[in-house]
């Protein structure tokens, strides 16, 4: 590059703020490989899981037929009945209702009755759609009563966006006793938006309800369970914990929407629909078909932390709703139930199989407990009123369970009055650990590299329990994941590690996004009906979880951290397990940086790994078969004890090198 260039370009970055250094600009590093005490958590880089965006029901949980079971406010929202008499007076084809019985939870049941056979026919349009491919097995299922007698078969039909048919089964039906039936239909293409068509032989009166379909291929083939693409995507970031189910599902916008976690275990079909909170919370991004069936309840978020090596943490309702929205509050004196709740959750989770929440997860067949180990009580609350609450909740659980540490909320700000106010209280009640939510600028995020540098040491931990860079403003439907917002992440994250002596917990949110069904960007996974992709900011998560190490070492500039000099970022860490040094890099900068590293205290080997993500444009996301941004891995040979790279422009770097 010619140097009359790049003064007019440094001129340029020098004009808009930002951070350039000169042509002959050389980083010299220290790198003290002498043990600071100081362990990188093996919770340290965590996962938070929402049902947001469609995240669990629509996605994560592989059901493909939306309002199964007719709970849904409109009860046949999601079904169409196009040749339904209904709808035209002139064709006698048939209908159907959605009618009450006496069915304890989910009291809804579809009463068909067919008129014409073959001329009625019932349609679910799945979740935006349902993503099916060629030669793949679809499970099928429903519970029916047979009223009349009269029907035969009730015929499933795969129908892509033509009304083709790429699938069907016929599943014969008899009783007026309820009954489960099951079967099995293949496709045979693969549609992005197909639809489940349901016709009948025969005329008369059907009852049916939990009418489902999931693919056979799931996580692990468990029927009945998880997309297996973005568990995938999950087991691959190696988180060290899992927080479920949120976020702001946890306080409901009132109390009875809260999330109940009692009301999410058992039989699915005994599990009780309520309205996602998502549902019309933004006017830019209404999805009122979003509820909430519970296929994925607690169970199943403690066998998915288990599966994907992450230790589990709840979130509970401490009897506030969000503060948004009512912030309706539970007195004081009626508290108890959200308290016990919390006390047999642990029992639920850890409780041996003959006590009463420990048997209900034996039951549900995982005999062993979870070894729950923490929990956390409210989620972004603030004020007096959260105080007050953690203070009983805090006295019951250590009363029972002593070693249980409590993940407590310093509300949705990172400053100012409440967060001022929250740390203060919390702080004199000797918190264990404390949640705390960024969502802000890229800008802010680099800023904040040096946040945690004055954190007291002996105070509570921190959780950093949702943050992400927000490229125009906070929850703006035109947020990007770029890869101005995921750098920034990265060179924030150096901030996280190097204080690893305080900071112990840490999650990108949100964790999923519908392409068609979101509410809320940016968000670290994308995915639709058939596919799933990594977004600059999943990378940085992944490089960061599956290089955490397990103690911290100093790398210095001149005897100072390296936050932000010359707009340059770093951390180091050993890993003890696999003997090696892994060093962090971030160049914020538009321009390559020469840099070496003195390494200090240990003899390392003669070559090293260099994991590279980097983009030239700021701007640039990836997208569906569009891995723009993506580690690359190159091996590096050091001059001796030195470690002489340099760093591309706009990079997050990780060294890797071996301890002899
Ligand atoms: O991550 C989206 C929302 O942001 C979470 O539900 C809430 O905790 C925060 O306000």
């Amino acid at each position: 590059m010619k140097s009359g260039f790049v003064s007019s370009v440094a001129l340029a970055l020098a004009l808009t703020g930002s951070v350039v250094c000169t042509a002959q600009q050389k980083n010299s590093y220290v790198l003290d490989c002498k043990e600071t005490g100081i362990k990188i958590q093996p919770t340290m880089y965590g996962i938070f899981f929402e049902d947001i965006n469609l995240g669990a029901d629509g996605g994560l949980y592989a059901e493909m037929v939306k309002n199964r079971s007719f709970e849904f406010a409109a009860p046949l929202m999601g079904w169409e009945q196009p040749n339904s008499d209904r709808h035209s007076l002139n064709d006698k084809s048939g209908y159907a209702n959605a009618v009450r019985t006496e069915k304890k939870v989910n009291s809804r049941i579809l009463r068909v009755e067919v008129k014409n056979a073959g001329g009625y026919s019932l349609i679910n349009e799945g979740f935006r759609g349902m993503g099916v491919k060629a030669n793949d097995l679809y499970n099928i299922s429903f519970m029916a009563a047979n009223q009349s007698g009269a029907i035969s078969k009730v015929k499933f039909q795969l129908v892509d966006e033509a009304g083709k048919v790429v699938g069907e089964t016929a599943i014969s039906v008899s009783g007026t006793a309820w009954k489960t039936y099951t079967g099995q239909v293949k496709a045979t293409t693969t549609v992005n938006k197909a639809k489940l068509k349901i016709t009948f032989d025969g005329t008369g009166v059907i009852d049916m309800d939990m009418i489902s379909m999931f693919p056979q291929d799931t996580w692990k083939g468990r029927k009945n369970g998880m997309r297996k693409d973005l568990v995938q995507m999950l087991y691959d970031l190696n988180p060290g914990f899992l927080r479920f189910p949120g976020g702001c599902i946890v306080e409901g916008r009132t109390l009875e929407q809260r999330y109940q976690w009692k009301k999410t275990v058992g039989p699915v079909e005994d599990r009780e629909t309520l309205i996602n909170r998502w549902n019309v919370e933004f006017g830019h991004k209404q999805t009122p078909d979003y509820f909430q069936t519970f296929g994925i309840g607690f169970f199943e978020y403690f066998q998915l932390s288990e599966d994907i090596g992450a230790e589990p943490l709840p979130v509970l309702s401490c009897g506030i709703a969000c503060q948004f929205n009512t912030g309706e509050l539970a007195p004081m004196g009626e508290l108890d139930p959200y308290v016990q709740d919390a006390i047999d959750l642990i029992e639920f989770a850890n409780g041996p199989a003959t006590s009463a929440w420990g048997k209900v997860r034996a039951d549900m067949g995982h005999p062993a407990p979870f070894n729950l180990k923490m929990i956390g009580v409210g989620n972004e609350q603030w004020g007096p009123d959260y105080i007050e609450r953690y203070k009983v909740f805090e006295k019951a659980i250590h009363a029972k369970y002593p070693n249980m540490k409590i993940v407590s909320g310093s509300g949705p700000f990172p400053d100012g009055e409440q967060f001022d106010y929250g740390w203060k209280e919390l702080k004199k009640l000797n918190a264990q650990i404390i949640d705390e939510h960024y969502y802000n600028t890229p800008t802010w995020f680099k800023e904040n590299a040096t946040r945690y540098d004055k954190y007291d040491r002996k105070g509570p931990k921190v959780f950093a329990g949702e943050y992400a860079a927000q490229s125009v403003a906070i929850a703006s439907p035109e947020n990007k994941n770029n890869w101005d917002c995921a750098l920034a992440e990265a060179a924030f994250m150096t901030g996280l590690e190097r204080n690893a002596e305080v900071v112990n917990m840490t999650s990108y949110a949100p964790l999923f996004a519908h392409e068609e069904g979101w509410q809320w960007t940016p968000d670290l996974i994308w995915f639709n009906n058939l596919q799933t992709y990594a977004t600059p900011n999943y990378y940085v998560q992944k490089l960061y979880g599956n290089n955490a190490g397990t103690d911290l070492i100093s790398i210095t500039d001149k005897g100072k951290a390296i936050t932000g000099q010359n707009g340059m970022f770093a951390t180091a860490v050993t890993d003890k397990i696999t003997g090696e040094v892994i060093i962090k890099v971030v160049n914020t900068t538009a321009k390559a940086q020469k840099t070496d590293i003195s390494v200090k205290g240990k003899k390392l080997a003669k070559q090293g790994t260099l994991i590279t993500l980097k983009s030239d444009n700021l701007t640039t996301e990836n997208g569906f078969g569009k891995d723009t941004i993506k580690p690359v891995e190159s091996a590096f040979s050091l001059s001796g004890s030195k470690i002489d790279i340099e760093v591309p422009a706009q990079a997050f770097v990780i060294i890797k090198v071996k301890i002899n």
